[in-house]
């Protein structure tokens, strides 16, 4: 603009000098619009639109199981045709395989290692970044969790952080894929083979995530998937999926999620171990059957979304997409974002405050999904006040020992976690594009 300021009478000069300076102020008070965490505007006035997860077509499946109930007097139940059906296709989905149907993600990795066999008083060791439901499994079946850190700058953990961690205790290891991304599976395979060690994958968050064009999950000795409503797909409120490409294993899951009942065993077998009933129940399943349909559409429109505002995100300084592995599709659960503060003048506390009351979904610090840092685990409150498995004379490891995870803290501490909906689209995008403009032009250090 002042490159065509072509300087004439004094006067003229200093007239068109306050009119440049008075064009300037304006710009300058539309860049630092007043934030609405300090009472101006919110730039998302009005909620978008939900997930609209659940539609017509599961509701007529629903109906379909009671109107065959009503009209055989037969109620519905469990390991019938819905999960039967369910089960097929989801091993579909997978490239080929099994599936079970149980009734929780948490369950899911419970019945996956119980299938394993792996004796009491071994070790697990577990992604330190994942939910509650995927480590605790660990800990009832009276193993000792130990969570390998994240590999740097990232929310999963990789070959390298999990190999230090082996031990002769060492039984199984569990594998999160979290917020969608795929972790490097294949090194962990191949670590876990040279070691002789079985390995759960725990695709709850990343249903449909493939790396190097093969669906997280198929990598593994077996796979769990939690599919409550709020994950990719779901069968109804809760539910859960067990999958593995081995017919054996596959017989075992079954009899672990089912009190042992002896499935795959020769006739006037009884059952073969003590468990729990984990069942996925039929009507749960009819759910399901809909929603696989559904779900390439949603990772797809997930994918979408996220590239949309990865675009957008070029031109800005205050948060970039922290990489992802080489060859990994993601299915996005939720949107890692790094946050840097050396751009900014102020805190990523601070700058994911003003973003929520910008209006914008996100959870600040995923530190809360660190289970190993809360009480139960601290307290070591699995079974009453024995302490065990930790402090079980059985137990031959460190009870005492510590798991600092500095890259899953610091990974933790630089990023945050924006909300995802496979609903939203161009229009929803801009607007939290135009809140984190917002924001960072309020907050941006002087370039
Ligand atoms: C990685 C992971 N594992 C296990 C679970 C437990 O699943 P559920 O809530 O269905 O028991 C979750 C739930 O969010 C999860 O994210």
């Amino acid at each position: 603009m002042f490159g065509v300021f072509q300087p004439c009478q004094t006067g003229c000069q200093t007239k068109v000098l306050h009119y440049f300076i008075g064009i300037m102020k304006i710009k300058t008070l539309k860049t630092h619009e007043k934030l609405a965490i300090h009472g101006g505007p919110k730039t998302i006035s009005s909620p978008f639109p939900g997930r609209g997860l659940i539609g017509r077509q599961e509701k007529a499946a629903v109906n379909a199981l009671f109107d065959e109930a009503i009209r055989t007097g037969n109620a519905f139940g469990y390991n019938g045709p819905s999960e039967e059906r369910y089960a097929c296709e989801f091993a579909k989905f997978m490239g080929g395989g099994y599936a079970d149907g149980v009734n929780s993600g948490t369950t899911a990795v419970y019945v996956a290692l119980r299938a394993l066999d792996i004796d009491p008083f071994t070790e697990v060791i577990v992604s330190s970044i994942t939910d509650p439901g995927g480590m605790m499994p660990v800990a009832m079946l009276n193993c000792v969790p130990i969570p390998a850190d994240t590999i740097p700058g990232g929310y999963n953990t990789g070959p390298e952080e999990i190999e230090k961690l082996i031990s002769p205790l060492t039984s199984a290891i569990v594998v999160a894929h979290i917020g969608g991304e795929p972790a490097d599976i294949e090194g962990i395979v191949k670590v876990a083979k040279r070691h002789r060690i079985p390995v759960v994958e725990d695709c709850s968050q990343s249903h449909g995530a493939e790396l190097n064009g093969r669906k997280v999950g198929a990598f593994g000795d077996v796979a769990a998937f939690s599919t409550m409503f709020g994950k990719h797909h779901c069968t109804g409120g809760q539910g859960g999926v067990v999958f593995t490409r081995n017919e054996k294993l596959y017989q075992r899951v079954r009899q672990a999620s089912d009190r042992g009942k002896p499935f795959g065993l020769p006739a006037g077998s009884t059952n073969t171990m003590a468990s729990l009933n984990f069942n996925l129940s039929d009507l749960a399943a009819a759910i399901g059957i809909v929603q696989l349909k559904k779900l390439p559409s949603i990772v797809r429109r997930r994918r979408g979304f996220v590239a949309r505002l990865a675009r957008g995100l070029r031109g800005l300084r205050s948060v970039s997409l922290p990489l992802e592995l080489p060859g990994a599709k993601s299915s996005y659960w939720f949107l890692r974002m790094r946050f840097h503060p050396e751009q900014m003048n102020c805190d990523k506390e601070t700058f994911c405050k003003a973003l929520a009351a910008e209006g914008v979904s996100l959870n600040p610090c995923y530190r809360a999904a660190m289970p190993h840092l809360m009480d139960w685990y601290k307290n070591r409150r699995v079974f009453g006040r024995s302490g065990a498995p930790w402090m079980s004379p059985l137990y031959k490891g460190d009870p005492q020992r510590r798991f600092p995870c500095p890259n899953a803290m610091a990974s933790t501490a630089e990023q945050f976690n924006l909300t995802l909906s496979e609903s939203w689209d161009a229009k929803q995008a801009a607007a939290i594009l135009r809140a984190i403009e917002k924001v960072e032009a309020a907050f941006g250090r002087e370039k």
